[in-house]
C-alpha cells in the first residue's frame, strides 16, 4: 500500500496541493461549505491514480484544495461507502493520502437516524465516542504497522479540545447541538424495529453508514479528528413509519447552515 500511498500523494502534490492543514469529509446533503471555499484546485475521483471511483450518482465524487476561514483545507466532495462494495481500505484511503499531504486534523460529517429519541429529525450532534458494528476494522490487513501502530489506541477516538469549540461556538450560534454515541452499520438497508432495540441496548444515540473506518484511520495516523451528524429520521421502533431515503436526503439539506456555521467557526480557530 505504501507504493500507492506514494503515487497518489505525488499527483497531487504536482496538481498543487500544498501543506493542507485540515482534511474534511462532506456526508448526504451537507455539501454547502463549499460555497465558502476559496477554491484553488479541484480533480475528480476517476482522475487520481489509486483512487476508489465515485459511483452513488448524488456525491459528486471529487478531492478541492483550497483556503476555507484562512486554513488550507482539503475536502471530500463525495465519499465511498461500504454498502457500495468498497473495502474498509477503499473507504479510508483518502484519510492515508491526506494525512501524507499534511493534514493534522480530520473533520467530518454525516447524516444519521436518531436512536435517542430526545434527538429530533433536523438537529445536530456532536459525535463524542462510537461503536464499531460493521463487522470488520480498516486496520485489519498485512502490514498495517508498517502505516501506524496495528493495536491503535481508541480510548478518545473523538478530539476533546474540538468538540469543547463546537459546544462553545454552538452555544454563542444558537444552535442546538446534542452530543452522543454514534454506532456504524453496514447497510444500505435501513434497520429493523428489533436493531434499533438493540442499539438502543448497546448504548447508540445515532446510527448511520459512515464516519467510524475514516476516524479509526484519522487515529491509526495520530490526527485529531472530529465529527457532526445531522439527524435525518427518528428510530422510534414502536412507531416505526417507513423510511423515505428522499426524506432523508431533504432533512440533511434543512441542517445545512447549522453544519456549515459550525465547521467554519470551528475551522478559524484550528
Ligand atoms: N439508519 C442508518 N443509517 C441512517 C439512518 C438510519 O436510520 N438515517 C440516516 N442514515
Amino acid at each position: 500500500m505504501i507504493k500507492l500511498i506514494e503515487e497518489t500523494v505525488d499527483y497531487l502534490k504536482d496538481k498543487g496541493f500544498e501543506n493542507p492543514e485540515i482534511g474534511i469529509i462532506l456526508g448526504t446533503g451537507l455539501g454547502q461549505l463549499i460555497n465558502d471555499v476559496n477554491i484553488i484546485k479541484e480533480v475528480s475521483y476517476n482522475h487520481i491514480p489509486n483512487f476508489p471511483t465515485a459511483t452513488v450518482e448524488f456525491h459528486k465524487g471529487k478531492l478541492i484544495y483550497g483556503t476555507l476561514a484562512g486554513k488550507k483545507v482539503i475536502i471530500m466532495q463525495g465519499r465511498f461507502h461500504l454498502y457500495e462494495d468498497y473495502s474498509l481500505q477503499d473507504v479510508t484511503y483518502p484519510v492515508r493520502i491526506m494525512e501524507k499531504l499534511g493534514i493534522h486534523t480530520l473533520l467530518v460529517s454525516n447524516a444519521a437516524g436518531a436512536i435517542n429519541l430526545n434527538f429530533k429529525k433536523g438537529e445536530l450532534m456532536l459525535i463524542e465516542d462510537h461503536l464499531n458494528l460493521q463487522g470488520s476494522s480498516p486496520l485489519a490487513f498485512k502490514g498495517v504497522e508498517k502505516l501506524g501502530e496495528r493495536f491503535a489506541d481508541m480510548s478518545a477516538p473523538y478530539n476533546t479540545e474540538i468538540n469543547t469549540k463546537f459546544k462553545a461556538i454552538a452555544k454563542a450560534n444558537n444552535i442546538k447541538l446534542h452530543e452522543g454515541v454514534y454506532a456504524s452499520v453496514f447497510g444500505p438497508q435501513l434497520e429493523t424495529r428489533a436493531e434499533y432495540r438493540m442499539l438502543k441496548i448497546l448504548g447508540a444515540d445515532a446510527v448511520g453508514m459512515s464516519t467510524v473506518p475514516e476516524i479509526i484511520v484519522a487515529n491509526h495516523l495520530n490526527l485529531k479528528a472530529a465529527a457532526v451528524s445531522v439527524l435525518t429520521d427518528e428510530c422510534d421502533p414502536d412507531n416505526l413509519a417507513p423510511v423515505d431515503i428522499s426524506e432523508i436526503i431533504a432533512m440533511a439539506g434543512k441542517a445545512e447552515p447549522e453544519m456549515v456555521t459550525l465547521f467554519k467557526e470551528l475551522i478559524s480557530t484550528l
